[in-house]
């Protein structure tokens, strides 16, 4: 499928995991894509290897943010898209009780403050244009909560999904599209890692899941790249769930 032909894609956070692998199916329906990432190594690997351009930007910094869409726009001539994925979660946030002032904010700047930073400053791009397709990473931890807390990542996967909903209200007649992905667990290095130290850690997990098992990153970015493209016309404003059905389940099969 060649649905986002010359398209300029800008994701962040493609130097691993969902990003790196939504780079790699961008560039396969066609899409030129802008990787970036707060890691050199990782984000230059990436955007190599899909034949992109590579901006190494911090995005909770806004002064980044303004400058990894400029150089989109002023190298390719538009920005399409922009894949706002780039997200951390860290051990020091736990729970309520425990996790310290300094942890809460870090992870509101990168997960929550730099969405925010990302939206204010490609919409004006995409209003220009008369249209654009914004995809903002979310979670399935906005919609559901857990007795294994990370309170800051939640309220700030909470935060992004609200301010979805409303950009995607407000700019719905100018043509730009704003979707929430919210994807289940992914199975990351870092969760493999996690769970092979902690089988039962892993199974209180996976008895939730109706599908059994962990999504893999290629799944999302078969989600994101619907919602990237024309398929997605209609759909703005969502709280859109790819959880192997988990936010919907009671009893799952044995
Ligand atoms: N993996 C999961 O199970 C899961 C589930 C739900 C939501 N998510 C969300 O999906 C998104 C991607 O997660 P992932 O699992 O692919 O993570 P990952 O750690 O594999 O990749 C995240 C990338 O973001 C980059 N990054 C981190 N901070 C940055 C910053 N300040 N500026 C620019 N780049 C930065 C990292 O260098 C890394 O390359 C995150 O927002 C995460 O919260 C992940």
């Amino acid at each position: 499928m060649q649905r986002l032909q010359d398209r300029v894609a800008v994701i962040t956070g493609a130097g691993s995991g969902i990003g790196l692998a939504t780079a790699r199916r961008f560039a396969q329906e066609g899409a030129k894509v802008v990787a970036v990432d707060l890691d050199e190594v990782a984000g230059a690997k990436a955007a190599d290897e899909v034949g992109g351009l590579f901006v190494q930007a911090d995005v909770s910094v806004e002064d980044d943010v303004v400058r990894m869409f400029r150089t989109a726009h002023d190298t390719f001539g538009s920005v399409d898209i922009a894949f706002n994925n780039a997200g951390i979660s860290p051990p020091e946030d736990d729970s309520i009780l425990t996790t310290g002032v300094d942890a809460w904010r870090r992870v509101q700047e990168v997960n929550l403050t730099s969405v925010y930073y990302c939206c204010k400053h490609v919409i004006p791009y995409m209003r220009r244009q008369g249209k654009g397709s914004i995809i903002n990473t979310a979670s399935f931890v906005a919609v559901m909560g857990s007795a294994t807390s990370q309170i800051s990542y939640t309220a700030s996967k909470g935060g992004v999904l609200a301010m979805t909903r409303e950009l995607g209200v407000q700019f719905a007649r100018e043509g730009i599209r704003v979707n929430a992905l919210c994807p289940g667990p992914v199975d990351t290095p870092l969760l493999q890692e996690l769970f092979a130290k902690d089988p039962e850690r892993a199974q209180r997990r996976l008895v939730h899941i109706p599908i059994g098992r962990f999504a893999r990153a290629e799944e999302m970015a078969a989600a994101v790249a619907f919602l990237a493209s024309d398929d997605a016309s209609f759909i703005t404003a969502s709280e859109f769930l790819v959880d192997g059905g988990i936010s919907s389940a009671y009893v799952t099969p044995l």
